[in-house]
């Protein structure tokens, strides 16, 4: 049996439903750390290539997880601008609630989902 963990989210209502019949297989390219770049910004640089020059949608779309003081996550999607000195670069208004979560706690989580590339 595979491990099961839940995460609790704010205000749910009770609903049951399943959807752990939709699977796919992913077996294209693997990628391990015989292949891998030492450097992970030469890493995602060359993903990044990949990404535009496939023509997918929004290739710079990121998944942006941030945390505030009261230590509830939040996540939205945001675009990257620039990578300088290492930091990736978006714009956003400071008034936000990421731009407050940002200003609380400077750790935070990028996600990019690049789905037709496998
Ligand atoms: C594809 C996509 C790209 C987005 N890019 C940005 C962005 O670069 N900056 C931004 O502030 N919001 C962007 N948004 C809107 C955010 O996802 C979010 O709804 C908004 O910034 C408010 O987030 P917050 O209330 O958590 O701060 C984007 C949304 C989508 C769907």
């Amino acid at each position: 049996m595979p491990e099961c963990k839940t995460v609790q989210i704010k205000d749910s209502c009770a609903m049951d439903k399943k959807y752990d019949k939709i699977r796919n297989e992913y077996r294209q390219k693997p990628f391990g750390k015989k292949i891998a770049e030492r450097d992970p910004f030469k890493q995602f640089s060359d993903w990044m290539d990949v990404a535009i020059d496939s023509g997918i949608k929004e290739p710079t779309a990121m998944a942006l997880a941030t945390v505030g003081k009261n230590l509830q996550p939040s996540n939205r999607m945001v675009l990257l601008k620039e990578i300088r000195n290492d930091n990736f670069i978006f714009y956003s208004n400071y008034d936000s609630k990421k731009g407050k979560q940002i200003d609380e706690n400077h750790f935070g989580s990028l996600l990019f989902y690049w789905a037709e590339l496998e």
